[in-house]
């Protein structure tokens, strides 16, 4: 399946498409040094969970591969600051501390077997690289699982942008839709279009007309109609941070989302690599959720369109596990209660070696 590639390592830097320029302008940056990297996430030049882990590791690697150090002892000191100015980016997307973790974990491996700043270095390119691979694996598996669970006709929503362009595969929710289409399902998407930053207009209505699958743009306080006329089969959403309950952040209006699925009979999937569950919280109230800047508020497309008035801008919303009908993962699908099901998949899963989680057993957990 080829879709749009939102990130690259090359040999002339990271390359990122700028998601904020969509659909208008497809255009491309190279960088070379990790602070503009820091600054792409935190801008939105690339955004969405496993896409914002792949950059932070490839802002690793870019650090590690540009550093003045001449020991590896030299380089610890200057990793720490690399780590942090990545990590200081967007607070909600857990992957990109788990993104950072895997490739900390890696560094102080290489550390302790004495390798020498070379080896590091390429060590650690061939790190961020690998969890690429891994993202585009785990999509085409939590497609192969979700796409079950999509009618073999009929309307489906999402919610912002979970696709190609957030994960840098086929996508997570987007993933299950592709997968359900080539499947030969005939699936119509109604795409919300996600103010204030306008993911599902600007992107999910762009990834979906280049595959040529059916859609309706809508604004978002059209759901609730649509869900009450439109004869809505399922709801399918990516996922920021899961707690350890299911409570899962989202992008912002998933919560209303979810309520009215409830209200209306209409199964809300939640679409999430293993990756994206944090299960050291045990519940969404520990979930930080970004404050953006007021302009994305009262601007669009740079005009103003509010007076100067005071402005809440939260970037996600915490949707409750109880309006969660299932979790989509790379091992099987959670069903509640998520405390235990969602435990099981996490633990089969480092319970295998990485890369291997992409070859997941057909079947649900209960
Ligand atoms: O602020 P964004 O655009 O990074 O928010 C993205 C979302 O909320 C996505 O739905 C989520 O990251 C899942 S992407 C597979």
């Amino acid at each position: 399946m080829r879709v749009v590639q939102p990130i690259e390592w090359t040999d002339a830097g990271v390359v990122m498409l700028d998601q904020r320029r969509l659909p208008t302008e497809v255009v491309r940056y190279t960088y070379t040094d990790y602070r503009d990297v820091a600054r792409a996430i935190a801008d939105m030049v690339i955004r969405g969970a496993p896409a914002i882990g792949v950059a932070a590791a490839m802002g690793v690697a870019l650090g590690v591969l540009h550093s003045r150090a001449q020991t590896p002892e030299e380089l610890r000191a200057e990793y720490e600051i690399i780590h942090r100015t990545l990590a200081a980016t967007r607070p909600t997307a857990v992957d990109l501390f788990w993104a950072l973790d895997r490739m900390k974990q890696r560094f102080e491996a290489l550390l302790a077997e004495s390798a020498p700043l070379e080896r590091i270095r390429q060590e650690l390119i061939r790190e961020a690289q690998q969890i690429h691979a891994e993202k585009r694996a785990i999509d085409e598996a939590i497609g192969r699982f979700g796409a079950q669970l999509l009618p073999h006709e009929g309307k489906v929503m999402t919610q912002c942008n979970a696709g190609a362009l957030a994960t840098g595969g086929i996508g997570t929710a987007l993933g299950i839709i592709r997968m359900a289409v080539a499947e030969g399902r005939r699936l119509h998407v109604l795409v919300p279009e996600t103010r204030p930053y306008l993911q599902g207009a600007r992107l999910t209505a762009w990834e979906l007309q280049q595959d040529g699958i059916p859609l309706t743009l809508i604004t978002d306080n059209m759901v609730g109609h649509m869900l009450r006329s439109a004869q809505v089969c399922a709801i399918v959403t990516g996922a920021d941070r899961v707690a350890a309950n299911g409570d899962t952040a989202n992008k912002i209006g998933t919560y209303q989302m979810a309520v009215l699925a409830h209200e209306h009979g209409v199964p809300f999937y939640v679409a999430a690599p293993l990756s994206t569950l944090d299960l050291t919280i045990p519940s969404g109230d520990h979930i930080p959720i970004e404050q953006r800047r007021p302009e994305e508020v009262t601007h669009l497309a740079g005009v103003r369109i509010a007076p100067d008035v005071p402005v809440a801008n939260p970037a996600f919303d915490v949707t409750p596990a109880r309006l969660i009908t299932a979790i989509v993962t790379e091992r099987g699908i959670a069903r509640p209660p998520y405390e235990e099901s969602l435990r099981r998949l996490a633990a089969e899963a480092s319970s295998v070696s990485p890369g291997s989680a992409c070859t997941p057993p057909a079947r649900a957990v209960e």
